[in-house]
C-alpha cells in the first residue's frame, strides 16, 4: 500500500495516449514512462473517451486519424463536457497541412507533435503542458478556497447588515415612542397646570379680591379666609412638587442615588405590595449625573415591568460600586417571559438597553418561568471619567 503511494507521489503526471497504432503507443509509452510520467493507453476514440471519464488525466496525447471516432471528434466531445474540458490535449499528427492543425486548435487543442517522434520534442512539449496544467489546477483550487471564504464573508456581512437594519429600525421606533411620550407628558402637565393650579389661583384671587373690598372685617372671619387660602396654597405647592418630581426626581439631585433609590422602593412596595430586598452600600455613591439618572430610570422601568408583567411576590435589588464598574441587578420571582415576547412588545427594554449602550456598558436579561426575570446592568466607570 505504502509502495503504491510512493510510486504515485513520484510520478510527474498522468498522461493518456489515444492512438490506433500499437507501435506509436508503445514508443510514446516508453519515452514518457522513462521520463517519470504515469502512462495510460487507449487504442481507439471510444476507449479514449471512456478512459477520460473514468479518471481525468493531466494531459492527453491524441492521434487525429483513427477509425470510427477520429481525434477531432474525441477532442470536441472532451471540450464540450465541463468536467473534462480543462484537460489539455496535444494532437499526434503526421499531417503536415496547416488546415488540419488549425482545425485542431479551433476545437480547443493546446499543441501538436509531429510524427515521426523526436523524444526531446515529445518530452519538451509534454513537460510544458503538464506544468501548465498543474499550475492551473493549483490556481483553481486556491480560487475555490478564496471564493468560498468570500462567500462566507459576504454571508456574514449580510447578517451584520440585517442586524444593523433591525437595530436602526428599533431605534427609530424608540425615538418615535419617546417623542410620543414627550407630547403626552406635555399635555398632562398642561392639564394639571390648568385644572389644578389654574383653578386654585382663580379661587385664591377671588377670595383675596373679596377680602380687599371688605371694610371692617371681623378678625375671626379674616382668619377663616386666610386659613382656607393657606390650604389652597398647600395644594398648589403639592401639585407643583409632584409635577417637578415626575419630570426629574429631585431627590436624586439633592440627596443622591442611594436616597432616591430607597425612597422609590419604599413608595413602590406601598403601592404594589411587592416585597423589595435591597442590597446597597451605605456609603454615598459619587456618580456622574448622566450615570445616576440612567441607573435610576433603569431601576424604575424594571420595577414597573415587574409590577405590570411578572406576577412576582418579591424583587431583589442589588447595587454595587466596584473599583472599575457599577453593577445593578434586579431579580424577580415572577413568571418570566420569552425572547419573542420581549422583542414584540413595548419600548422599556429597548430604552434601558440604549441607555446602557450609550454609557459603554452591558445589559443582560435572563428570564424563564422557574426563576423569573433577572436584569443585570454593568457599566464601566473608567469610560465615564474619559
Ligand atoms: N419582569 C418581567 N416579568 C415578566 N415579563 C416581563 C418582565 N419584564 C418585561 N417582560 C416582558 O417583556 C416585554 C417587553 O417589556 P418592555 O418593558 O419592553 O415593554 P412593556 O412593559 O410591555 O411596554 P412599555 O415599557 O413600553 O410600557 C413585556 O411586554 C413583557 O411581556
Ligand atoms: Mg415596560
Amino acid at each position: 500500500m505504502n509502495l503504491h503511494i510512493d510510486l504515485e507521489a513520484k510520478s510527474l503526471g498522468e498522461i493518456l495516449i489515444v492512438d490506433d497504432t500499437i507501435e506509436s503507443l508503445q514508443l510514446l509509452k516508453h519515452i514518457l514512462s522513462d521520463a517519470g510520467y504515469t502512462v495510460r493507453l487507449a487504442q481507439d476514440g471510444a476507449m479514449g473517451l471512456h478512459s477520460v471519464l473514468r479518471r481525468q488525466p493531466d494531459l492527453m496525447l491524441l492521434d487525429i486519424k483513427m477509425p470510427d471516432i477520429d481525434g477531432y471528434e474525441v477532442c470536441r466531445r472532451i471540450k464540450a463536457n465541463p468536467v473534462t474540458s480543462g484537460i489539455p490535449i496535444i494532437f499526434l499528427s503526421s499531417l503536415q497541412e496547416k488546415s488540419s492543425l488549425l482545425k485542431g486548435f479551433e476545437l480547443g487543442a493546446s499543441d501538436y507533435i509531429n510524427k515521426p517522434y523526436l523524444a526531446e520534442e515529445v518530452l519538451a512539449r509534454v513537460q510544458t503542458h503538464i506544468e501548465l496544467r498543474h499550475l492551473r489546477v493549483d490556481l483553481e483550487a486556491k480560487l475555490k478556497v478564496r471564493t468560498s471564504k468570500l462567500e462566507t464573508e459576504i454571508l456574514e456581512r449580510q447578517e451584520i447588515e440585517d442586524e444593523l437594519r433591525l437595530s436602526q429600525k428599533k431605534l427609530q421606533n424608540l425615538s418615535a415612542h419617546l417623542e410620543d411620550i414627550r407630547e403626552k407628558e406635555r399635555a398632562r402637565i398642561a392639564r394639571e397646570l390648568h385644572d389644578e393650579m389654574g383653578q386654585a389661583f382663580t379661587v385664591m384671587k377671588m377670595d383675596i379680591a373679596r377680602l380687599y373690598e371688605c371694610n371692617n372685617i371681623e378678625e375671626k372671619f379674616l382668619k377663616e379666609r386666610l386659613g382656607a387660602l393657606l390650604g389652597v396654597l398647600d395644594q398648589v405647592a403639592d401639585t407643583a412638587r409632584a409635577i417637578s418630581e415626575n419630570l426629574r426626581p429631585g431627590m436624586l439631585d439633592v440627596l443622591g442615588l442611594n436616597a432616591a433609590v430607597q425612597s422609590h422602593i419604599e413608595k413602590y412596595t406601598l403601592c404594589t405590595g411587592i416585597k423589595c430586598l435591597l442590597t446597597m452600600s451605605h456609603d454615598e455613591f459619587v456618580l456622574d449625573d448622566k450615570l445616576a439618572i440612567a441607573l435610576f430610570r433603569i431601576l424604575q422601568e424594571s420595577l414597573t415591568n415587574v409590577a405590570k408583567h411578572a406576577r412576582a411576590q418579591q424583587v431583589e435589588i442589588q447595587i454595587f460600586r466596584m473599583e472599575h464598574k457599577f453593577l445593578l441587578i434586579i431579580q424577580d420571582d415572577g413568571i418570566g417571559f420569552t425572547a419573542d415576547a420581549c422583542s414584540k412588545n413595548g419600548f422599556g427594554m429597548i430604552g434601558m438597553h440604549e441607555r446602557v449602550r450609550s454609557l459603554g456598558g452591558e445589559f443582560v436579561v435572563e428570564s424563564n418561568p422557574e426563576c423569573g426575570t433577572r436584569i443585570e446592568v454593568d457599566i464601566p466607570l473608567q469610560e465615564q471619567l474619559e
